[in-house]
């Protein structure tokens, strides 16, 4: 499973990067606004910095105007994955788009015909929601499966990219249904390493190694 980075924020990024567990990052215009920076070089530095695709988010809602932003987004570096939202507009920007062989990251995905669309369209990856839809009360996981489901029926290429991912068990879950991706935001990222266990094992080690008085370090 490939882990992307949800975020705009250069500094956790690279953070999270030396860790070798960072495939991608994903971005949005919300992102972006809370980073404080000019789109173009942050998405510029990202770029530089992550071998894997990094998504930037046309801000246009009409076909001419999402193909010329992606485009230009698009130049920015060959690890562009322009983001476009799933509307009939964002769907032609997104075939245009594949056809120019950039990568087409369909984004604002909450059913699995829109995503049976996406794929057809010939996204590179489908981006559905699960945070959001199980704040509204319906179960984001189920439609994690009925899109895996989907695509393996019909050998689809599109990859699955779980987003707006809030807890590790929405991690968990995903993974156990076989998502292609899942795009984490830094804070998620770092829980994944968290478990009281580990924390009170190493207290204990860490403890009765003191009373040897012994360093590594020192020894010979
Ligand atoms: C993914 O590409 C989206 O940017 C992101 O996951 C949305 O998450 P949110 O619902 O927490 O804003």
């Amino acid at each position: 499973m490939k882990f992307f980075v949800d975020s705009a924020d250069v500094a956790a990024i690279r953070e999270l990067n030396a860790t070798g567990l960072v495939d991608g990052v994903t971005t949005n215009p919300s992102l972006i606004a809370k980073s404080g920076a000019r789109i173009l070089d942050v998405v510029a530095e990202i770029a530089g910095l992550i071998d894997g695709p990094v998504s930037a988010e046309v801000t246009a809602t009409d076909h001419d105007t999402m193909l010329k932003e992606g485009r230009k987004l698009a130049k920015i570096a060959p690890n562009i994955a322009v983001k476009v939202p799933l509307t009939m507009d964002g769907l032609k920007t997104c075939k245009a788009l594949s056809d120019d062989g950039v990568m087409v990251n369909v984004t604002l995905c909450f059913s699995a015909n829109q995503a049976l669309l996406a794929a057809k369209a010939g996204a590179s990856f489908i981006s559905p929601f699960v945070g959001r839809l199980d704040d509204i009360g319906q179960d984001g996981m189920e439609l994690i499966s009925d899109i895996v489901e989907i695509y393996e029926n019909y050998a689809f290429e599109t990859e699955v990219l779980v987003a707006s991912i809030r807890h590790p068990m929405h991690l968990l879950q995903a993974a156990k249904i076989g998502a292609d991706v899942a795009t984490l935001p830094p804070d998620v990222l770092h829980r994944l390493a968290d478990h009281p266990l580990t924390d009170k094992g190493l207290k204990a080690f860490l403890d009765d190694w003191a009373k040897t008085g012994q360093s590594i370090l020192d020894a010979d």
